[in-house]
């Protein structure tokens, strides 16, 4: 499916399926403080105001994240019984997992503590290849919290003496963030179709936010994620049972794939990475429900 294939008939009638979401109005009930351990490319972190609605009025005991990323929405939604945190991204999840345990958060905690980044230091670590699991987790850290704009996948140097946040407020997102995952919480690398099909007996709901359609996040990511794995999804969420509420670019292809539920159209800032450097943009995104 390409830009070409519709045509300008088709556009204007997808176009008329698409509704404005207007926030103005909205009283937030409150939400957590918990800012994410992780910085992340295509993080919800800002854009969570308008998804908030859309959980807000909601009764339900199970979350579910299949791409998860920074967690942003995670940390932002009050806890729930069980949260199902996922993302195919092992080295992440191994991050997660080691900040959600007890033991091993005291030792990151004092480790980070100790830490004076420099560019040389940085490169370093890059060349590093720890193999337990603690010292893994560490690596991915430091490096997530010293690269340009948090990318992961071939990083750059990007921490800056005062403007960046400093080690020891490292610690302390650390140690809130470990609150927040250390009880039932189930963190998994899996990939997202296990996590969406898993049947629950309880009321689910879950925040769908992969990879754009479009090639701009193409750099962020250490697994690519192509039209075939864009199609995959919108079958699988086609059949799920569980309410969930989707993220994506605004494209006519996404509202095409999407037409048979509701899609709102919104525009908040964003970072796109798809060369050496990053931006920040105001984009028109799509959030898409089946409820
Ligand atoms: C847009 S990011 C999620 C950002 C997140 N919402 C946040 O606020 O930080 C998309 C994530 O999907 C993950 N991903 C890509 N392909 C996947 C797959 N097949 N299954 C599960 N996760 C996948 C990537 O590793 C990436 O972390």
């Amino acid at each position: 499916m390409t830009k070409a294939s519709l045509s300008k008939n088709n556009r204007k009638l997808l176009g008329q399926k698409v509704k404005r979401l207007d926030i103005t109005n909205f009283k937030s009930r409150g939400v957590d403080k918990t800012r994410p351990f992780l910085r992340y490319p295509g993080s919800k972190y800002n854009a969570s105001k308008y998804i908030e609605p859309f959980w807000t009025d909601l009764e339900f005991e199970e979350y579910r994240e299949p791409f998860l990323g920074s967690g942003a929405v995670f940390f932002k939604m009050p806890k729930k019984k069980i949260s199902i945190l996922n993302d195919v991204d092992e080295e992440l999840i191994n991050c997660f997992k080691v900040v959600s345990d007890k033991a091993l958060i005291k030792r990151m905690k004092n480790d980070v503590f100790k830490i004076n980044p420099s560019k040389e230091w940085f490169e370093e670590l890059k060349k590093s290849t720890p193999h337990d699991s603690y010292q893994r987790a560490l690596r991915y850290f430091l490096i997530n919290r010293t690269a340009y704009s948090g990318i992961m996948n071939m990083p750059n140097w990007g921490f800056h003496k005062t403007k960046s946040v400093q080690p020891n407020k490292w610690s302390e997102r650390l140690e809130k963030s470990f609150e927040k995952l250390k009880d039932n919480v189930e963190i998994t690398s899996l990939h997202f179709k296990e996590i969406i099909e898993q049947k629950s007996n309880k009321k689910v709901w879950m925040f769908i936010d992969p990879p754009y359609f479009n090639a701009d996040q193409k750099r962020a990511y250490t697994k690519s994620f192509e039209i075939q794995d864009h199609i995959l999804l919108e079958n699988t969420l086609r059949k799920t049972k569980h309410k969930f509420c989707l993220t994506y670019d605004n494209c006519s292809e996404v509202i095409e794939l999407y037409k048979w539920a509701n899609i709102f159209e919104v525009e908040w800032m964003y970072h796109t990475a798809n060369s050496r450097v990053t931006t920040r943009k105001k984009g028109k995104e799509l959030i898409i429900t089946n409820y």
